[in-house]
């Protein structure tokens, strides 16, 4: 098929790569020129594993190109099938900002000179693809040639840093489809990316915009679930690790994610659970489950903050904090609503002294905070410049530190946002360890914290 896809971000690219992968002709459309000049040279704007290579390829068996300038490639160019994968950031509101999304409608009801089907992939408010048929028909009635769009909504599921395989072997494909045409032609794209006919889901267009929402909404609700019982399997020295173990061998359970942390991050978990209590509000449903999960993740944040300042008190001030693990979660350099921005902000309100590593996403960092916080070029180099680490993602180069290493660090302290290391064989190396639901194992902290914690709420 002849696909036009745009938007060049981490969907649009590995829909377009993935497409072209199976044979489809990909055109992809991005407004960012700079984007647009490193992918002709086969370069990737972000990490994402695997993913250069099938942008190579695709450019090789002349199966993928890329443009800056929609209105031409609509005009130009043959296509049955465009993608939307356009960014819809939160506004202040809580609301999904959907400029990008309407300009694009805009411009392909202007421009548009082929019957097509238009496919939403952007995660947008439930009522978009209605909202957006109305307004093609609108604009096409006013066109002096007769063309036809046809509007479906196909949500996308992919996680950053695993989003290859994600697409290729998709466990579900949800379509929101409201003709014939529009869903025979899914199924016969997405036939080849599903293991079975039926893992093609197709539903009318609330439904499946609505699917998204869930999806995520669910997901950061196991994520809340685990970090607020971790904070209190603290509290009554219990061990997370094995109550997840013990909870999620239950089969009507399982176990995904279900590791206590930080608190999510993201582009997606934070902006859609805003805008699913957003669209609640819209229709008069109070969506109170989700409202508890963002405020337990907006706690956890806190809380593990509020645990590096609670163990040095005053003399924070005159430490350096080591941290490791930038991007919001592994495998991507993706730093929006990233708990380490709000570690390093709480750091840098005090003036106290930063030095980073990540594998990935320290550029996106230094752009944010220039010289506010130094960087080290592997990860080893901080350590003896340090009085404690922070380790903020669960990168396999962390798990795989030889604990000798850390005993550079100036106070032997760490605080392990994401329970990289058995907390015993910390305590074996001489080190003070603080992690997330499994501190029973570390009696000095357990008592400290609990002492602080009770001083810091008398004060609030
Ligand atoms: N990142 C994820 O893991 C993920 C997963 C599932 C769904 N989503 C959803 O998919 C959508 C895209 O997410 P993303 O992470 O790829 O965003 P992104 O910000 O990485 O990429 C969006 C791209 O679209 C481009 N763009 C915007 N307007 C354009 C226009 N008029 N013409 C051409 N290009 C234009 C931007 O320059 C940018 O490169 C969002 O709605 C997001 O919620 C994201």
């Amino acid at each position: 098929m002849k696909i036009i896809v745009v938007g060049a971000g981490y969907v649009g690219l590995v829909t377009g790569a993935c497409f072209a992968k199976k044979g489809n002709h990909v055109t992809i459309v991005e407004q960012n020129e700079d984007k647009i000049r490193a992918l002709e040279m086969g370069k990737i704007p972000f990490y994402e594993p695997g993913l250069d290579q099938y942008v190579t390829e695709g450019i090789k068996h002349n199966l993928l190109q890329f443009s800056n300038d929609l209105a031409e490639t609509l005009k130009t160019q043959k296509y049955d099938i465009i993608f939307l994968c356009v960014g819809t950031p939160s506004l202040a509101n809580g609301d999904p900002d959907m400029s990008a999304v309407w300009k694009v409608i805009h411009c392909i009801g202007q421009n548009l000179m082929h019957n097509c089907i238009i496919v939403n992939k952007s995660t947008v408010p439930v009522g978009t693809a209605r909202k957006a048929t109305t307004l093609l028909n609108e604009i096409l009635a006013t066109r002096t040639i007769a063309v036809t769009a046809t509007i479906a909504s196909n949500p996308e599921f992919l996680r950053e840093g695993s989003a290859l395989l994600d697409f290729m072997q998709a466990d579900r494909v949800v379509c929101g489809v409201e003709s014939d045409e529009a869903k025979e032609i899914l199924y016969a794209l997405y036939k080849p990316f599903v293991e079975k006919p039926a893992d093609i889901i197709d539903m009318n267009f609330e439904s499946a915009e609505l699917t998204k929402y869930a999806a995520n909404g669910m997901l950061a609700t196991r994520i809340s679930f685990i970090n607020e019982l971790a904070r209190l399997a603290d509290a009554v020295k219990a061990d997370i690790v094995d109550i997840k173990k013990g909870m999620g061998s239950d089969k009507r359970i399982g176990s995904a994610f279900l590791n206590p942390g930080v608190g999510y991050g993201g582009s997606c978990f934070p902006k859609d659970i805003d805008a699913l209590i957003s669209t609640g509000t819209q229709y008069k449903e109070e969506m109170t489950l989700m409202r508890q999960v963002k405020k337990v993740n907006d706690t956890q944040k806190q809380w593990f903050i509020d645990s590096i300042f609670n163990f040095y008190g005053h003399d924070i001030l005159n430490k350096t904090i080591g941290i490791w693990g930038l991007s919001f979660k592994p495998e991507t350099d993706d730093i929006r609503s990233a708990p380490s921005l709000d570690l390093i902000n709480a750091l840098i309100e005090d003036d106290i002294k930063i030095i980073a590593y990540d594998p990935a996403a320290m550029m996106h960092v230094k752009e944010l905070y220039k010289d506010k916080v130094r960087f080290v070029k592997h990860k080893q180099d901080l350590l003896a410049q340090v009085d404690a680490l922070v380790i903020m993602t669960e990168w396999q180069e962390f798990i795989d530190t030889n604990l000798e290493d850390f005993t550079h660090i100036k106070d032997r302290v760490i605080f392990d946002g994401r329970n990289c290391f058995d907390p015993i064989e910390l305590h074996m190396h001489n080190l003070t360890y603080f992690c997330v639901g499994r501190n029973v194992y570390s009696p000095e902290w357990h008592e400290k914290s609990i002492e602080k914690r009770a001083e810091y709420l008398e004060q609030i």
